[in-house]
């Protein structure tokens, strides 16, 4: 694969597919635009060296045209950060036409939610026909939806010269750093609700990490899989065996896994009070919504000794402040460690830590959610595959 930097890419027009799939607000206004910015880079670069974009992004998972799901609040925040362009919200690409024949340069051509069109998630081979025909090249810089077999990821690059943004460049190799040859001690934090969505995930970290470190609704699930009962606490009785093979498998690999020993409980996630628990004082209204301080400080001594440090997954109900307090204070602690290398991803990760002080102790903040853990696992993407068997890459 070559990336923008390492070939000439000028003076013409680019479809670049970009990750805007930004976390939004109850009210839908944006909650975090970090993927925004993070895809700035390539934006400038292009637009620097004399090129027309034409920009591919999608929000949420429509399945049909709704207002909710525009990307007017997307165009309006990029208008924001690049003031001097005009930024134009196409509103069907395939009606409007001749907005794309008029584009001036620098002008940026959004084009409407891609989802809107159901060629876009079947990868049907002539939507993506139809996208191709807009451009001379194609851009992916959407590191975040490379995992994902759809027409504006896989399906263009086998029709136009095709490379990878700056930001895609910076993802891939920050997680190689990770998977290739990891300085141990290794710690994986792991955190979040299911166990299911991040199998083979976790499986995969068994085998390269030191220490993995659980939390969350998933930690909830292998204590009892281990045979305490947690109160009302939220499990996933469907993971149950699912945690009893990571379990198997830790053993064998010698990693240690470390639990959670005590607990910020409450009755109800929205509660305004909390008490302390430990495993054995819990009842049987009790239920746990973030890792209590012997706990802290157990995950935060194997933190401090870590070389490598990967984080996916809150540990615990962010939602509400008061059990916020254990993801805040493992943010703290991986920031701390600046002889680690340190990356951390996932949506509601990104959510937990955005605008805080420090982030620039992380060694890479991820804009992947699913994309990060299948990197992970596989060492490759979908997306990323497509990007180099383009048979024109190279023109
Ligand atoms: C993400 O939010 O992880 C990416 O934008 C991909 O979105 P998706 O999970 O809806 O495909």
């Amino acid at each position: 694969m070559k990336y923008i930097d390492e070939v000439s890419v000028a003076h013409k027009t680019v479809l670049l597919r970009v990750d805007f799939n930004v976390a939004l607000n109850p009210n839908h206004s944006i909650a975090d635009d970090a993927r925004i910015k993070q895809s700035l880079p390539t934006i400038k670069y292009l637009l620097l060296h004399h090129n027309k974009l034409i920009l591919i992004a999608h929000l949420g998972e429509p399945t049909k045209r709704n207002a909710a799901d525009s990307l007017s609040r997307i165009a309006n925040r990029l208008r924001r950060y690049l003031p001097d362009n005009k930024i134009t919200l196409v509103d069907d690409f395939l009606k409007e036409q001749d907005l794309l024949k008029k584009q001036n340069e620098g002008e940026i051509l959004l084009l409407e939610n891609i989802r809107f069109y159901p060629g876009e998630t079947k990868n049907d081979p002539a939507f993506a026909k139809q996208l191709a025909a807009l451009a001379d090249v194609y851009v992916d810089d959407a590191f975040g939806v490379a995992h994902r077999k759809h027409a504006s990821v896989v399906g263009i690059p086998p029709l136009l010269p095709s490379y990878g943004g700056l930001l895609l460049k910076k993802e891939i190799s920050a997680l190689e750093l990770v998977i290739k040859h990891p300085r141990k001690p290794y710690v994986a934090i792991i955190g979040g609700k299911k166990i299911t969505t991040k199998i083979k995930f976790i499986n995969k970290l068994t085998t390269i990490a030191d220490y993995l470190l659980l939390g969350g609704g998933l930690a909830n699930t292998f204590l009892t899989a281990q045979g305490h009962t947690l109160g009302a606490s939220m499990i996933s009785e469907e993971d149950l065996s699912l945690a009893k093979k990571i379990l198997e498998l830790a053993k064998r690999e010698k990693t240690t896994i470390v639990f959670p020993k005590d607990f910020v409980v409450a009755r109800d996630k929205h509660d305004k009070t909390s008490v302390v628990k430990n495993i054995e004082t819990l009842q049987i209204h009790d239920e746990i919504l973030d890792i209590g301080p012997e706990t802290q400080a157990d995950f935060g001594a194997i933190i401090g000794q870590a070389r490598t440090i990967i984080w996916n997954g809150p540990v615990g109900y962010i939602e509400n402040p008061l059990f916020k307090r254990g993801t805040d204070f493992l943010y703290y602690a991986i920031t701390q460690n600046t002889n680690a290398v340190s990356i951390v991803g996932g949506g509601d990760t990104l959510a937990a830590i955005a605008n805080k002080e420090y982030l620039d102790k992380l060694t890479h903040i991820s804009t992947g959610g699913g994309a990060m853990l299948e990197f992970i696992e596989n060492g490759t993407l979908p997306g990323i595959e497509a990007l180099e068997k383009s048979p024109v890459a190279e023109k």
